[in-house]
């Protein structure tokens, strides 16, 4: 890694931490290590990775947007709380693609005070299966980030030791709630 990339991957590591500090250690965050979002990587992984994405794209294209709107949008932007690929659940709807933007809010409304555009993000961020666009470059930025990490996953193209690296950085190796396994 060459001087400029170590020093965009420092600055935008501390950002994540700075501007989501509170995010990164409530415990429904932290569970959401134990559900899987795709492939094998869990719903805190894939969360942090978007917001890394996203802010990499912000610096990197000079988009401008509002790092703290977009960083706490983006952690927060899959705040279903729940195992999406558990059939067995009582209130399972194999429309979860359509609806889970809504319940992510909801959940996020009444464990954050929320800016309008973290809510725009929130909400927005499965266009255009929300059919709504989003309102702000902030909302755009998280649902292209969302769009290219989740492509990734699903084919299992990330980088698994880089990933687990980035989830040990920002969150630590102690902060895991009962057990959590680590390398997810
Ligand atoms: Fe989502
Ligand atoms: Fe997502």
């Amino acid at each position: 890694m060459n001087r400029n990339k170590i020093r965009n991957t420092l600055e935008i590591r501390n950002a994540i931490r700075e501007h989501g500090s509170d995010i990164l250690k409530h415990p429904n965050f932290l569970d959401s290590a134990r559900n899987i979002q795709h492939g094998d990587v869990s719903v805190m992984k894939h969360s942090l990775k978007v917001a890394y994405a996203a802010a990499w794209l912000n610096k990197k294209l000079h988009i401008n947007c509002s790092e703290r709107d977009l960083i706490r949008g983006a952690l927060l932007h899959d705040y279903f709380l729940y195992d999406w690929h558990d059939t067995s659940r009582k209130d399972f709807n194999p429309l979860h693609g359509f609806y889970h933007p809504g319940v992510a809010l909801r959940n996020a409304r009444k464990d954050f005070v929320l800016s309008d555009k973290e809510e725009d993000i929130i909400s927005k961020h499965m266009w255009p299966m929300t059919v709504k666009p989003p309102k702000c470059r902030e909302a755009w930025v998280v649902t292209a980030a969302d769009k290219y990490i989740s492509t990734l996953e699903s084919l299992r193209l990330h980088n698994r030791s880089r990933m687990i690296r980035l989830r040990r950085r920002i969150i630590g190796k102690n902060n895991l709630h009962n057990g959590q396994k680590l390398n997810r």
